[in-house]
C-alpha cells in the first residue's frame, strides 16, 4: 500500500485519467448517492473556512458524512492556525486525528505548506489562485449535458486573472477542452499558468486561447461561464472594477453569440445584472443549478478516490473494474 497522500491543491494535481476516474465515480455516486462509505467509522474530515461559503461549506459537510464520516467545519478566526500556531505544527496535529483536510484560504503557499507536511489528503477549496473543486463540479455539468468534455469550447469571460479563470484553465485542458479566456488587458492570467495549461491541453488534445475579445472568445462556444468581478479580498476594488469588466458581461447580446445549444455556468454566488444578466441565468441554456448539486458528488467522489490513490481506504469490490477501466480509456 503506497503511504505517501495524494493532495487536490490545484487542478493539475489530477492527470488527465485521473481526473476521468473522479468524474466517473462522481457519476456512480450522484446514482448510487448512500452507497460508499470509505469515512464508516465514523473518521473525521476538517473542513477550515478563512474567507465566507455557502455551497463550499454544505456539500463537503453533507458529503463527507454521505461517505460515513463526521465533518468539522472550522470557521473563519476559529482555530489557532496562522495566527497562534504554524501550518506545520498543525499538520501535525491534524494527522494524528481526522482522515483529510479541507481548507478554504488565501495564499496558495499555505494550502502547498500544510500539504508538503501532512500524512493525510489536503483538499483546496478555494485559494486566491485557484478553485479546482467548482472545476470539477462544472465538468462533471458538462459531461452531463453533452456526455463528454473531449474537444468542446469552453469560454470564460470577466476577470481572466482570478482563480475560476486559473482553474478553468487547466482543469478544462485536463479534460481536453479548448478553453477561451477573455478579459480585459491587466487582468489577463499569469503566463505560467498559460504555460501549464497548453502543455497539459497538448497531452490531451485540447488547446488554449487567451483574448481580451469577448467575441471572438464567444463564437461557437459549447459551453460559456463567467464569475463574479469582485473576488473575496478585493472588495476595496469594487468601484473600478464594475467599470472594468462591463463589456465581458454573458447577456442575451453575448449568448447569442455561443452555439444554438450552449450551456452556461457559474460557480455561484452571482450578482445579476453584473457578470451576468437575468435573462441569461435564469434563462433555458443555464445549468447553474445542476452544477451547485454537483460541487457534492464531485467532491465525495474527489475525497474517496484521493483516500483511495493514497491507501487510505479500501477501494470496494464492485469499483475496482469500472476504475481500471477508466484509467485504461484516457490519454495520460
Ligand atoms: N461556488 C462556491 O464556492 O460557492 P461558496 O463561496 O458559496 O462556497
Ligand atoms: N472568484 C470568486 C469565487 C467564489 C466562489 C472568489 O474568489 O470570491
Amino acid at each position: 500500500m503506497p503511504t505517501t497522500p495524494r493532495h487536490f491543491l490545484v487542478d493539475t494535481d489530477l492527470t488527465p485519467a485521473e481526473q476521468s476516474e473522479v468524474l466517473d465515480l462522481a457519476e456512480m455516486m450522484k446514482r448510487q448517492r448512500y452507497s460508499f462509505k470509505p469515512l464508516a467509522g465514523p473518521q473525521t474530515g476538517i473542513v477550515m473556512f478563512d474567507k465566507t461559503s455557502t455551497r463550499t461549506r454544505i456539500s463537503f459537510a453533507a458529503g463527507l458524512t454521505e461517505l460515513g464520516g463526521n465533518p468539522l467545519i472550522i470557521n473563519p478566526g476559529e482555530s489557532q492556525l496562522g495566527h497562534k500556531e504554524s501550518i506545520y505544527d498543525s499538520a501535525k496535529v491534524f494527522e494524528r486525528m481526522v482522515s483529510v483536510v479541507i481548507w478554504r484560504t488565501y495564499a496558495q503557499s499555505g494550502i502547498n505548506e500544510l500539504a508538503e507536511n501532512s500524512a493525510i489528503p489536503v483538499v483546496n477549496a478555494l485559494t486566491d489562485d485557484y478553485h479546482p473543486c467548482q472545476v470539477l463540479a462544472d465538468l462533471q455539468t458538462v459531461r452531463e449535458h453533452r456526455g463528454s468534455t473531449q474537444g468542446l469550447v469552453m469560454t470564460y469571460l470577466g476577470d481572466a486573472a482570478n482563480n475560476m479563470a486559473n482553474s478553468y484553465l487547466l482543469g478544462g485542458a485536463t479534460a481536453g477542452m479548448h478553453v477561451r479566456i477573455a478579459g480585459p488587458e491587466g487582468y489577463l492570467p499569469d503566463e505560467a499558468i498559460v504555460a501549464a495549461a497548453q502543455a497539459r491541453a497538448q497531452e490531451t488534445g485540447g488547446s488554449i486561447t487567451v483574448t481580451t475579445d469577448a467575441s471572438q472568445a464567444l463564437e461557437a462556444a459549447d459551453v460559456v461561464v463567467t464569475d463574479t468581478w469582485i473576488s473575496m479580498g478585493q472588495e476595496d476594488e469594487t468601484e473600478q472594477r464594475l467599470k472594468l469588466f462591463e463589456a465581458y458581461s454573458v447577456d442575451s447580446e453575448a449568448i447569442a453569440q455561443a452555439a444554438d445549444n450552449a450551456i452556461f455556468l457559474h460557480c455561484l454566488p452571482a450578482y445579476r445584472e453584473y457578470e451576468v444578466s437575468s435573462e441569461v441565468i435564469d434563462g433555458p441554456q443555464s445549468r447553474v443549478f445542476d452544477e451547485a448539486e454537483n460541487r457534492l458528488h464531485a467532491q465525495k467522489a474527489l475525497i474517496a478516490w484521493l483516500l483511495y490513490a493514497s491507501g487510505l481506504a479500501e477501494i470496494p469490490e464492485e469499483l475496482i473494474l469500472p476504475l481500471a477501466e477508466a484509467s485504461r480509456g484516457q490519454v495520460q
